[in-house]
């Protein structure tokens, strides 16, 4: 067996295939710490709530940190940030390998091939991959996996375009980050990153409406769309303006990029759009028209939504282990085919 994991800014989820579906299991990136006492221990412990016990601290972690941090009216915390762990949170790591032991469980053999996904560097701030990626992946190592890292960008690819030879350019539009790869015959030809996403727009629109971030977090998750007609000074407004200047942001640096790198003009090519933050009606044809308005350097066959924006990059990212373990079966089986021949 071989398992996927998408290891983002806001959820972590895990994919593995059983028999013809591939099962997902998701958890929130977040965290709260609550005072300890014997009857929140005792509680907490009878109950199938996620956490742990640190010092005189309980932390309730994943999912069930945002109802505990409003019965305790505390705050949650988040392990990353920008799509990498962050610096200014001194429990990251502990919190994070919690989640991801939770949501990606025990390997099923020693050795067992798990790719996680990983952002490409942002090209618009000094943030570097290398340290959050080592140490994601030393400990999935600990766990007794085989990990691997896979570009954010490429995994949307092997998700979403394996009718098109994994050719096209993928977008998954996160919570920290937005991750692009233009991807050739299973080749990547340019990726990148920007550190703007979902919490960017949030903190935009906050900022704007003097709203409480939590608050224009639900508003959009919950009823918004992007149709352009209302709510001129309310919270909506704000945040169709947001999101329309991070598109015109992502297309904008999608054709600095594709100048920079060289790439061949005469591509004709599919355009796949996903991640949490692509979820309002409305976004595909919005990007589409920005997307037509630009002046990309090849032709752009076609835009699409992903069918599950949420879960893109960890069926990605398992179809990537598959097909390793899958090699490395052949790989094996021709050797031992070749020894015996001795
Ligand atoms: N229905 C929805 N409508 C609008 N936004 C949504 C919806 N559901 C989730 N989001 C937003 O999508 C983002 C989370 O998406 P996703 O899980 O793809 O990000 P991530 O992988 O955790 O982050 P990153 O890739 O940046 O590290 C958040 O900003 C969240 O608010
Ligand atoms: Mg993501």
């Amino acid at each position: 067996m071989a398992k996927g994991i998408d290891v983002g800014t806001m959820n972590i989820l895990s994919a593995q295939q059983d028999g013809n579906d591939t099962v997902f299991v998701q958890q929130r990136n977040s965290f709260v710490e609550i005072e300890h006492s014997d009857m929140a221990e005792q509680m907490l412990s009878r109950s199938e709530v996620l956490h742990i016990r640190k010092d005189n601290k309980v932390y309730v972690v994943g999912d069930d940190a945002l109802n505990f941090a409003n019965i305790f009216n505390k705050e949650t915390r988040r392990p990353m940030q920008q799509g990498i762990l962050s610096s200014d949170e001194k429990s990251a790591i502990p919190m994070i390998k919690l989640i991801t032991e939770q949501v990606v469980g025990e390997p099923d053999e020693p050795g067992e091939k798990l790719y996680f996904s990983s952002p490409a560097d942002p090209i618009d701030s000094d943030l570097s991959t290398l340290y959050h990626q080592k140490t994601i992946e030393s400990f999935l190592d600990d766990m007794g996996y085989n990990a691997e890292p896979i570009n954010e960008g490429m995994a949307v690819i092997y998700s979403e375009l394996a009718d098109n030879n994994f050719t096209g350019l993928g977008i998954s539009f996160g919570a920290g980050m937005t991750n692009v790869c233009l991807s050739y015959y299973a080749v990547p030809v340019m990726k990148f990153s920007v550190a703007r996403g979902g919490d960017w727009i949030d903190e935009q629109a906050a900022q704007a409406t003097g709203t409480p971030v939590d608050k224009v977090t639900s508003i959009k998750e919950d009823e918004f769309e992007l149709d352009f007609t209302t709510d001129v000074g309310g919270v909506e407004g704000a945040l169709s303006i947001y999101y329309e200047n991070l598109l015109d942001y992502v297309i904008e640096n999608i054709v600095r990029e594709v100048d920079e790198e060289d790439v061949e003009e005469g591509l004709d090519v599919p355009v796949v759009v996903t991640g949490g933050t692509s979820s309002p009606r409305g976004f595909e044809d919005l990007f589409r028209d920005h997307l037509r308005d630009a002046n990309i350097p090849f032709s752009i066959s076609g835009v699409r939504h992903a069918n599950e924006p949420l879960y893109s990059v960890a069926r990605g990212a398992l179809v990537a282990a598959r097909s390793d373990e899958e090699e490395e079966r052949t790989r094996g089986g021709q050797e031992a085919a070749v020894e015996s021949e001795d």
